[in-house]
């Protein structure tokens, strides 16, 4: 009885059934871990993920009033000075072409985006920027960028939207901001759609 290694009825010594215990709790805390860690890792990941790719599908609209009321009407489709300052560009996708069909916006500004669909689910990207999002009907999908060089860039739908999707394409024309902002005084809504 005073003696560690005290054989027990079934053969084996306590010092044994100790080390199997220990070495037992030892696998399931590795175990543990990794399942904490493999969390961890997933949260960093989606969060990083939602942070570099923009989002869409968050904020929701209705399709069959789109064109009749709020900001997706016809005349607030283009690029606009918000009254806080921000360069906002509203558009539609729809089959098969957006509105506005030529955006314009300013060169190193803080341009955000938002766009919705009337149809199927489009999407855009603009040139070989990181402009890139979905337009689902039904949901707005926004995002925030700028455009470091002046140039046009072409902004083609890239989700397969029906027979017409690959001609379904925009233009994004990118000027210099003083320019841009001279243009902003003299109409509320700008864009490069030959009239
Ligand atoms: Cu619209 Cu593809």
């Amino acid at each position: 009885m005073t003696s560690p290694n005290h054989v027990d009825p079934a053969g084996n010594s306590h010092h044994a059934s100790e080390g199997i215990a220990n070495a037992a709790e030892r696998r399931w805390a590795i175990i543990v871990v990794l399942i904490i860690g493999s969390l961890v890792a997933m949260m960093v990941f989606t969060g990083v993920h939602w942070a570099s790719m923009p989002p869409s599908r968050v904020e929701t609209v209705d399709v069959k009033t789109l064109h009749l009321k709020g900001e997706f009407v016809e005349n607030n489709l283009g690029t606009m000075i918000e009254k806080d300052g921000r360069v906002v560009v509203r558009l539609i996708a729809q089959q098969y072409s957006f509105a506005p069909q030529c955006i314009v916006v300013p060169a190193g500004v803080s341009v955000t985006f938002r766009g919705t669909s009337t149809d199927a689910i489009h999407g855009f990207v603009v040139g070989r920027t990181n402009a890139n999002t979905m337009l689902i009907p039904g949901f707005v999908s926004t995002f925030t960028t700028s455009f470091p060089k002046t140039g046009e860039q072409l902004m083609p739908c890239h989700e397969y939207c029906g027979t017409g999707h690959e001609a379904m394409w925009a233009r994004v024309q990118v000027i210099p901001p003083d320019e841009f902002f001279a243009k902003a005084k003299a109409a509320e809504r700008l864009s490069c759609v030959q009239r």
